[in-house]
């Protein structure tokens, strides 16, 4: 593994450059990057990336504006097991990842508190929302740790990594790197029976379609092309 450089100039927030430094610092064996990963965190052009050698632009985050949310949304997937019936309600994303599903979530009309483990993708994250109109709430490490910390949400929406597929289709650009950073999630059971105790109302999981539904007990499913959103009422 390379060293992790950030470099920085005179317009890098120094918000960042002391997340770094506190993160860098905490960061446990487990959640940095295995011993043949390359790239470094790089400032430049205003804007946090993560430059990986394998890519020609360095993977930045974009979160500067709400989505268009689709007129037929109704129909869509990821909206009907969201649902709620059209009420604002409080949402927590566990995985925040690139932030796009947060982002959503909120053009749908929701109040979304949004969690991040990965220390490299934490700070992406917190440049893209230093850079956003409307920006959610981030916080660093697992929904569960923060149980006691705020109101119990209606919902949490949890979208861990994928595993790997067998066919010959690469993920997209983000999904790759995250890949390569070692993001591979294997505490998807335990994470999912301890976020039933804590929802009022419903847990929404996001899986490959054709995979097995976790704890075989979920209420309903919703298929789409290639994600499936599985459903948990308590
Ligand atoms: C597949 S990505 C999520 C993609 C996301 N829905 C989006 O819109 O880009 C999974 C992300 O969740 C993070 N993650 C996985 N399990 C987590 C947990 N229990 N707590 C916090 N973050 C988690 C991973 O580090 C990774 O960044």
């Amino acid at each position: 593994m390379e060293k992790l450089v950030f470099g920085v100039d005179e317009s890098t927030p120094q918000f960042l450059i002391e997340q770094f430094e506190k993160l860098e610092f905490k960061v446990s064996s487990k959640s940095l990057p295995p011993d043949n990963a390359t790239g470094n965190l790089a400032w430049g052009n205003g804007q946090l990336g993560w430059q990986d050698p394998e890519f020609k632009k360095p993977l930045v985050f974009d979160l500067s504006q709400l989505p268009l949310v689709p007129k037929g949304l109704k129909s869509e997937p990821f909206a009907r097991a969201i649902g709620l019936n059209n009420k604002q309600c409080d949402i927590w994303d566990a995985t925040c990842g690139t932030g796009k599903d947060s982002l959503l979530m909120m053009a749908y009309g929701h109040r979304v508190k949004s969690f991040e483990r990965n220390p490299w993708v934490f700070l992406l994250l917190q440049d893209a929302l230093y850079r956003a109109e409307n920006p959610f709430e981030l916080f660093f490490g697992s929904c569960l740790d923060y149980k006691d910390k705020f109101d119990a949400p209606d919902l949490i929406y949890y979208d861990p990594m994928f595993p790997d597929k067998k066919k010959k289709a690469l993920p997209r650009k983000e999904m790759q790197i995250f890949k390569k950073l070692g993001l591979r999630d294997q505490d998807e059971e335990e994470f999912i029976m301890a976020a039933k105790k804590i929802i009022k109302n419903r847990l929404v999981i996001k899986r490959p379609v054709k995979a097995d539904v976790f704890l075989n007990s979920c209420t309903a499913s919703f298929p789409g092309k290639s994600a499936r959103y599985d459903m948990y009422m308590v």
